[in-house]
């Protein structure tokens, strides 16, 4: 059974630790409470926002409307054979209190996405993605609760179109569904680790581990990221704010003749993948604050909020850097924060 609350400050519920007011906020932990829900005729004449972690959002303004906070939670052994495991696990449940269950457990698949804030629900959203791995290749299935009707259905990994940072729930599919649970398989023996990203082999190698394993992986990359990116908990953040942009091969060669040192990696189709927080510092934002909230000393492409910071001024900052970049480079940032 849920409760629905007026007037909710959202501030603790937002890692960029922005206030904003939602008009109505209601807890659902179960497939049953959303169906409840949908027939309310709050819900009929209110919009709606589904609420995870809030790692991934900016609010710019109150929200005139309901705010669903999903905490579906379990996680449930659906298939167990010789080499794999096969899970099913709640929406609501914290992404990393998942991943050290399954590091603990030594079983492979989710290592590399270690220390990602938020729900588990959230990261088919945008395809979550860290240190060469992304949710896609691990997920089976996504359930989803239909938000007009109350069906529950799953969409399998194919159907999911899944890309660098995002995926058909957050395109054409958005607000129409509540991911309910995930279905992935990971593997008990054999597994295939990916310690391709250059700094997880580095920190392997300076605590003299020649064989990789789940734990040395998830905690060389903990490590790698606490060293780079800011603490919700200390700095408001919602990790980068730009996704990386996407460009071909010719427009990174005519770039190159201006800027040799562009950082590049290979993208999704052919296309060449160049670094959004490079193009960020060259336009020299780096490190810069205006009052209460700036972009991060160590990395560029993450937004901070100091305390008391704005959503809309995080936004008009947002906007400046876009427009900076665009002039230097003639290449448009996109954000990859989902902007309220
Ligand atoms: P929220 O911010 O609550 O929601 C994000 C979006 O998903 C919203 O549009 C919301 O409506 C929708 N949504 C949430 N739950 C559901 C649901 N159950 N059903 C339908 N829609 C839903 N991301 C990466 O990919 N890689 C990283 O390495 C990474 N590092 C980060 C580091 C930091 C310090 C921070 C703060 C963020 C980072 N992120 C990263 C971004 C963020 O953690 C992920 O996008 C995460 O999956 C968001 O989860 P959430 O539960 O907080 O989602
Ligand atoms: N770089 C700079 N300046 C900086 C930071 C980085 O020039 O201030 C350059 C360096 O050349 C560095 C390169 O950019 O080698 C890449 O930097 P980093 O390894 O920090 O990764 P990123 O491309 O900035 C992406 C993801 C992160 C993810 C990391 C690790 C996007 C938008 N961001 O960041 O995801 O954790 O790789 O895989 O793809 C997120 O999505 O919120 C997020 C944090």
């Amino acid at each position: 059974m849920y409760t629905i609350q007026p007037q909710v400050s959202l501030q603790p519920f937002n890692t960029f630790g922005i206030q904003a007011i939602a008009q109505y906020f209601v807890t659902i932990t179960s497939i049953g409470d959303v169906q409840q829900l949908i027939k309310t005729p709050l819900f009929g004449k209110e919009r709606h926002l589904i609420l995870g972690g809030g790692s991934n959002l900016l609010l710019t303004q109150d929200f005139n409307g309901l705010i669903i906070k999903n905490e579906i939670k379990g996680i449930e052994i659906l298939k167990e054979i010789d080499d794999t495991i096969t899970l099913k696990v709640g929406a609501g449940e914290n992404w990393h209190t998942f991943v050290l269950h399954c590091v603990n457990q030594d079983w492979g698949g989710v290592e590399n996405l270690s220390l990602i804030p938020g729900t588990v629900g959230a990261a088919p959203m945008q395809n979550i993605g860290a240190y060469g791995v992304e949710i896609k290749d691990i997920i089976d299935s996504v359930e989803v609760v239909n938000l007009q009707d109350g069906t529950v259905s799953n969409f399998t990994n194919y159907a999911c179109n899944f890309g660098y940072r995002e995926s058909i729930f957050k395109q054409s599919h958005r607000d129409k569904y509540l991911i309910s649970s995930i279905t992935l398989t990971l593997t008990k023996k054999n597994h295939r680790f990916n310690a391709s990203y250059g700094s997880i082999m580095d920190v392997l190698r300076d605590k003299g581990i020649a064989e990789p394993s789940v734990k040395a992986i998830s905690d060389a990359v903990v490590q790698i990221r606490r060293s780079k990116l800011p603490d919700p908990a200390h700095i408001g953040n919602a990790g980068s704010f730009f996704k990386n942009p996407s460009i071909n091969t010719e427009t990174l060669e005519h770039l190159k003749l201006d800027y040799p040192n562009i950082p590049s990696f290979p993208g999704e189709k052919g296309l060449k993948k160049i670094s959004a927080a490079w193009l960020i510092e060259q336009c020299g934002w780096k490190g810069k604050t205006f009052n209460n909230i700036g972009v991060h000393q160590h990395q560029a492409l993450v937004l901070v909020n100091y305390g008391g910071g704005s959503g809309k001024n995080i936004w008009q900052l947002a906007m400046d850097i876009q427009a900076s970049v665009k002039e230097k480079f003639n290449i448009i940032l996109q954000p990859e924060v989902n902007v309220i």
